[in-house]
This record gives structure tokens, C-alpha cells and sequence, in this order.
């Protein structure tokens, strides 16, 4: 690993900018490539072996292109397959997932709490959240819901509006979160609806505290570098999107997020997997 190499992020599609955003944001001098697997979007609903598939194929697609780290920010793949990715890429580059960073902020900050959480199907169904938190032995009583309209919703851009706030209403108000303190945002698409959940408790006058980890991811990472001096001291190269299928709201979003000379490409990795 050598500190002028990129960090690579992928996700299934635009939830992962989120957090490429708190990388930027903190590490300006590093250069990103991201890649969104928007035709496999979304993940949540997949089987755990078709997104360990993907997630393989996508951090064999950033290796060569010479990522030093692999920062998985989807928790549907970093649920399903961080383990698997970090054994595949072995010593050619530092693997992040977000589900460790967040699960370190909450021993951290949680201690005898009531903690939600809302995620894809497969994020809440593979329990590695509530595995990771039963563990810290920190007296938190910890409640998840999937949640999984969630992400079609974001990536179709229907939010601040009134058909998202009845859908986040309609979850929101599952009797699993009834009574929680905190809520982890589980899903990197979520940051974008983030007003809106803060919104609907203020509107009850419910003091809940909203985690959004893109931050605790990007200082994790930051850490690693400085620990490792990896950070990178050259001149910074562009950022670079590649898409796996080209969407309007992909685009869009990243204009939005990243301004407009975001050089967008849809490369097709997947042409013996599809
Ligand atoms: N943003 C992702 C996550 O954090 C993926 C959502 C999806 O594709 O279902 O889980």
C-alpha cells in the first residue's frame, strides 16, 4: 500500500456517497473512486451469497484500480460480506466496513441505552448489529426494524415530501421502536432522509438522538491513515464514479453532493455475472 494510491468505496448505489461526502470533508487530499452497483440495486432484498458475489467482484474492480482501502459503505455488504471481502483481499489493501465504526461509537457513547435501529432486510436479518452490541456487555437494550422501502424511495428521489414523511411515519411508529433513546441510521441511503426522521420525533416532542455514522466511518479511516502514514502527500487526482447501470438519480445526486464536474462512467464489470 503506498499513501498516493485512491480509497475505493462502493455501495449499491447512491447511499454509499454519504459517506465518500465525510471522507472528502475530512480528508481532502485524498483522491476517491466510488462505485455504485445500481444494477444489482437494491441489496437489501438479496440473498446473502449474491451480494457476497458482488461485493467480491467490486473490490476486485478497485484493486485494479490501485485502492489502498476498500470502504465497503453499505451495511447490507458490509453485513453480508465484510468478512469475506477482507479474507479476498488480504494484504493489497486496509478494508472498512460501517457496521464497526458505528458499533465502536456506541460503547463509546450508549452505555445503558435504548438503541434503534432501521435497515434493509438484510442488515436487520443478519444480526450482526445486535450480535456486535450484545457483545459490548453495556446493559443496551437494542431494537431493529427493516425498514425496506426505505431505499427505493431515496434512489427514486421521493423524499421531503408528503408520500416520504407518510412512509417514515408509518415506520417510525412500528411498535419495535417504541421507547428508544437513539437510532442508528443503518443504511447509508438513510443520512439523505435524515431531516425528515428528525422531524417526526421533534413533531411528537421525543428527544431521540439520530447516529448517522458517515462521520465515525470517515474518522476511523482518517486514524488509520495517520496511524499507518498513509495519508496522501502527492497532488490530489480527480474523483472518479462508475456505475454499474446509469440512472438519472445517480447522476443527480452526485452532482448534488460532489458539484457539477462529477465525471460519471458506467462500466460493465459484471458481463460474466449477469
Ligand atoms: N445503502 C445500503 C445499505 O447501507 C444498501 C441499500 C440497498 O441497496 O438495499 O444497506
Amino acid at each position: 500500500m503506498k499513501s498516493n494510491q485512491p480509497i475505493g468505496i462502493f455501495d449499491s448505489g447512491i447511499g454509499g456517497l454519504t459517506v465518500a461526502k465525510a471522507v472528502k470533508k475530512i480528508l481532502p487530499q485524498e483522491s476517491v473512486i466510488y462505485f455504485g452497483d445500481t444494477a444489482h440495486l437494491p441489496y437489501g432484498d438479496k440473498s446473502t451469497a449474491a451480494i457476497q458475489a458482488y461485493s467480491v467482484r467490486i473490490a476486485e474492480m478497485l484493486l485494479k484500480h490501485r485502492c489502498k482501502v476498500i470502504l465497503i459503505a453499505c451495511n447490507s455488504a458490509s453485513s453480508a460480506a465484510y468478512e469475506l471481502v477482507t479474507e479476498y483481499v488480504g494484504k493489497r489493501a486496509k478494508v472498512f466496513d460501517v457496521i464497526n465504526p458505528t458499533v465502536d461509537f456506541i460503547r463509546e457513547n450508549h452505555h445503558n441505552d435504548i438503541v434503534g435501529l432501521i435497515g434493509t432486510k438484510q442488515t436487520v436479518s443478519a444480526g450482526v448489529y445486535a450480535k456486535k452490541i450484545a457483545e459490548l456487555d453495556q446493559n443496551i437494550d437494542f431494537k431493529a426494524l427493516a425498514t425496506p422501502l426505505l431505499v427505493p424511495m431515496i434512489e427514486e428521489g421521493i423524499y421531503e415530501d408528503e408520500i416520504s414523511k407518510n412512509i417514515i411515519s408509518k415506520y417510525l411508529n412500528d411498535s419495535v421502536l417504541v421507547g428508544i433513546k437513539s437510532l442508528i441510521l443503518g443504511c447509508t441511503h438513510y443520512p439523505i432522509i435524515q431531516k425528515e426522521i428528525k422531524d417526526y420525533y421533534n413533531d411528537l416532542n421525543e428527544a431521540v438522538e439520530i447516529i448517522d455514522s458517515a462521520d465515525t466511518v470517515a474518522k476511523a479511516l482518517r486514524s488509520f491513515l495517520e496511524y499507518n502514514q498513509l495519508c496522501n502527500r502527492s497532488e490530489v487526482t480527480d474523483d472518479k464514479f462508475y456505475v454499474s447501470d446509469f440512472t438519472d438519480s445517480f447522476e443527480r445526486t452526485t452532482k448534488t453532493f460532489f458539484g457539477e464536474k462529477v465525471h460519471l462512467e458506467q462500466i460493465p464489470i459484471w458481463d460474466e455475472l449477469t
